[in-house]
């Protein structure tokens, strides 16, 4: 799956940001101004980054000539446990201005503490398994040419199944953030990418007033916010000179790795129905009495 998986506190945590995800759980201090996009991982962080930086830094940077058209958006959205805290356990996080934005992947069980008594904001972004399990195969497959082979999408979907893919049980982790948004709807905005997919422009705008960087009126009237919308669309992101020859900051892979195909349902190219059936199966028992459903197409 891209590393080794180690249990720890009920999460398959990777081998590669172990370390960080410790530091950062014991160590970070959130501030009540903060953003953190959280997800499963291959849920579509890459656009979620986008558009948060996009709307964040309109005013420091008028759209067209962004940051984001020189760096790809991990870049601008550090990872805690992947970047920030992969070997530093005391990173200087107070020189950035606010809102400042981060990542991660970790489950709201795991989060900490500082997140969760802080007034910061968490905003939640995942997607139905079925695409998230195809996105995560072709993406280990580009990141460790080896591992796919070693790893049928057979054994993916057993390992889904268990429980292990990197930071799963994936119906843990959504449900986690689904429980949280319940109880502290203005702390967590949970977001589907499906939803997303469907109509972007009432998202950007929902984002922007959860983040604390709302629209005015002329800047609707101005068209900002679709501004920001097809700016970040898959089809520009992808296209643009950095993210098709830049390099991942690991130096090792190219950016274009971060856009495969961005669609709802490409599952259905890829797996079989008796694949499917097992991982709807298991989703509809895990997800019964919760009130949550995904939307695969
Ligand atoms: P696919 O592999 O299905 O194409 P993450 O950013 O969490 O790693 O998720 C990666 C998935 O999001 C990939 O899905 C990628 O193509 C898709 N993606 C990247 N940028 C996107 C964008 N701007 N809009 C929609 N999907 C995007």
């Amino acid at each position: 799956v891209g590393g080794y998986l180690y249990l720890y506190q009920g999460c398959w945590c990777l081998s590669m940001s172990f370390q960080g995800l410790i530091f950062f759980q014991r160590h970070f201090q959130a501030h009540d101004t903060d953003v953190i996009i959280i997800t499963p991982p291959k849920s579509g962080t890459t656009w979620l980054k986008a558009l948060a930086f996009a709307i964040a830094n309109r005013m420091h940077h008028p759209l067209s000539q962004s940051l984001l058209l020189t760096s790809n958006p991990h870049d601008l959205v550090p990872c805690f446990e992947f970047d920030i805290y992969h070997e530093n356990p005391f990173p200087n996080l107070e020189n950035i201005h606010s809102p400042r934005i981060f990542s991660t992947h970790t489950p709201y069980a795991l989060l900490p503490s500082s997140i969760k008594d802080s007034k910061c904001k968490i905003v939640y972004l995942c997607r139905n398994p079925l695409d998230t399990l195809v996105s995560y195969w072709h993406f280990i497959g580009k990141l460790r040419p080896e591992t796919v082979e070693a790893i049928s999408l057979d054994q993916l979907v057993d390992m889904f199944c268990r429980g292990l893919t990197a930071y799963g049980p994936f119906w843990d982790h959504v449900l986690g953030y689904w429980k949280a948004t319940q109880e502290m709807p203005n702390k967590v905005l949970f977001l589907q990418y499906e939803d997303m997919k469907v109509e972007i422009v009432s998202h950007v705008k929902t984002l922007a007033d959860f983040m604390g960087c709302p629209f005015s009126l002329d800047e609707e009237k101005q068209g900002m916010v679709e501004e920001i919308a097809s700016f970040c669309s898959f089809d520009n992101l992808k296209d643009l000179e950095v993210n098709k020859t830049g390099k991942l900051h690991t130096g090792k892979q190219n950016n274009n790795i971060l856009f495969r195909k961005g669609e709802v349902g490409d599952w259905a190219n890829y797996l079989t129905p008796t694949m499917v059936e097992r991982m709807e199966k298991l989703m509809e028992e895990k997800l019964e009495g919760s009130g949550f459903t995904f939307k695969r197409s």
